[in-house]
């Protein structure tokens, strides 16, 4: 049996004295997509931080068998790459420019063949290199967002929220880029509120309230789960 990519243990968070995390276990295997859905305040974007290391937590983050490597520098140089909910484009730089961005830890030979797979992958951007950033409509820019995360040639991404703020045909769109992201090896942590949408693309399900995981199980189980249908998805969507 091949091991974890990803595997949580006991996940606690704190900010402050508020501890917003509470013991938060998940398992996730090379290549596949794990969706964490829950309703806004759960608790979703603290625990991909946690994971990038941009805030600190207690418990074990194993990564690929060993312990996580301790700085956000050394996470990303070992394959980690967080998509934040507030994408963090340059919007006054061009699309190109800031693809570029993804790409600079990496050397400049290996850079070309990653460029121009990126651009066969995303037309839209490549018909829009000289565009600047900030005139992409919201669709375009979630692309643009992903498009910068692929540069790095993750092995794990951790998307928080790409749906967010788009239009319901977009989302569509967006998510069907993100499950066509797997067939290049990548793993994908996908956190959304988007609740039936994100379990139809992805192979595991955990959901998360109030900084604890209340169900978990195959994405497709999930899906058709009569209580949490009810309780969850039958509310958001
Ligand atoms: N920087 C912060 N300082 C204090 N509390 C925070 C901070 N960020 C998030 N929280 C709180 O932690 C909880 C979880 O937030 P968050 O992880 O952003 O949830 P989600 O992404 O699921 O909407 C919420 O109660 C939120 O108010
Ligand atoms: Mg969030």
């Amino acid at each position: 049996m091949s091991r974890n990519l990803l595997e949580l243990t006991d996940i606690h968070v704190s900010y402050g004295r508020a501890e917003v995390l509470h013991g938060i276990s998940l398992a996730m295997r090379p290549g596949s997509i794990v969706t964490v859905i829950g309703a806004n305040g759960a608790g979703k974007t603290t625990l991909l931080n946690a994971v990038m290391g941009v805030i600190p937590s207690t418990g074990a983050i194993l990564y690929d068998g060993a312990p996580v490597p301790r700085s956000v520098e050394a996470r990303v140089a070992a394959g980690l790459c967080l998509v934040p909910e507030k994408r963090e484009l340059f919007s006054s730089m061009t699309v190109e420019d800031n693809i570029e961005l993804g790409g600079f830890l990496r050397r400049a030979s290996e850079r070309g063949e990653t460029r121009e797979e990126v651009y066969t992958r995303f037309p839209r951007l490549a018909e829009r290199r000289k565009q600047l950033a900030g005139t992409l409509s919201g669709g375009e820019r979630q692309m643009l967002a992903l498009a910068r995360a692929l540069m790095s040639r993750p092995r794990l991404l951790l998307l928080d929220e790409p749906s967010l703020g788009l239009a319901p045909k977009i989302v569509v769109d967006i998510l069907n880029i993100v499950s066509e992201l797997r067939k290049t090896g990548v793993a994908i942590l996908l956190v959304e509120q988007n609740a039936r949408a994100a379990l139809e693309i992805a192979d595991e399900g955990y959901l998360v309230e109030l900084g604890e995981v209340r169900r978990s199980g195959p994405a497709a189980e999930l899906a058709v789960d009569p209580a949490l249908m009810e309780s969850y998805l039958g509310a958001h969507s």
